[in-house]
């Protein structure tokens, strides 16, 4: 029987912090991204560091219109609310933020090394196991809900998904405390987001890279009905993912759906 008793909500709203976070904790939601962008319509508008955190999601959102599995008592389905003053060509680079923030995060309680997929994936042996949504809310006061859900404890996934997802309890085997991950989770966004806005996005760029097996493979990057297969080289100071193509032509990509291959 799943239930929310690793979910310690009164120890992450002590965390230690120089930001200043108001957390609040749905045992139920339709998703954590849509109840920020709902506040966000209403007035006053929420503040930046609002945090919505949920014990499940009955339609979570991932990227390109996917849903995302949000059982009760097993995933961490978190989003925050940041106005960042970015230009709107910077804001991709956020979803880099995110990704990093996860992946160290998410190292904290595994021995093997999860891996990032440009933009916004983290694969741990191959399989899924969290991903990154980044909304931007541009009325009024500019904001970005990022939007994180990692597969903790689950032990099974509906049968779509079986074979491409996993979580950190079948690939470690023990049972992981979800107040402990969300804790390294946010303490890894606040020192990510503070270091981006003090302007050091080569070093983010330089992180990111640390923490993935993308670059120098053949990729096909799909980007709406364009598709481009060509080498992955880096990413670019804008996050951008740069691919070279068998003339030695250079292309950055802002967007797209990459596949090995
Ligand atoms: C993806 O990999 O496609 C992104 C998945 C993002 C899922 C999280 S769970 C918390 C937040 N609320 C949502 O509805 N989606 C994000």
């Amino acid at each position: 029987m799943p239930n929310s008793r690793d979910i310690d909500l009164s120890a992450l709203q002590n965390m230690p912090s120089k930001t200043k976070r108001q957390w609040r904790f749905l045992a139920e939601t339709d998703s954590t991204n849509a109840e920020i962008s709902r506040r966000l319509a209403k007035h006053p508008p929420p503040e930046e560091g609002l945090i919505i955190l949920a014990d499940s999601q009955t339609d979570g959102k991932g990227r390109l219109g996917r849903t995302w599995h949000s059982a009760p008592g097993t995933g961490v389905y978190i989003s925050t609310l940041i106005r960042p003053n970015l230009t709107p060509e910077q804001l991709p680079i956020l979803t880099l933020m995110a990704g990093l923030a996860t992946v160290i995060a998410v190292n904290e309680f595994t021995t093997n090394h999860t891996q990032l997929k440009w933009p916004n994936d983290l694969l741990l042996n191959g399989k899924k196991i969290a991903g990154v949504l980044c909304e931007y809310y541009p009325k009024n006061i500019p904001a970005v809900i990022i939007g994180i859900g990692i597969n903790v404890n689950q032990t099974q996934f509906p049968a779509d998904i079986k074979e491409i997802a996993t979580s950190l309890k079948l690939e470690t085997g023990e049972e992981i405390n979800r107040t402990a991950l969300i804790k390294q989770l946010i303490t890894q966004l606040d020192f990510q987001y503070s270091e981006l806005k003090k302007h050091k996005v080569g070093t983010l760029i330089k992180n990111w890279t640390s923490h993935t097996d993308l670059f120098g493979k053949t990729i096909t990057l799909k980007k709406s009905i364009q598709s481009i297969t060509g080498k992955a080289i880096r990413l670019d100071n804008l996050g951008r993912l740069v691919i070279v193509n068998e003339s030695g032509e250079e292309t950055a990509f802002d967007s797209g759906e990459v596949r090995l291959g």
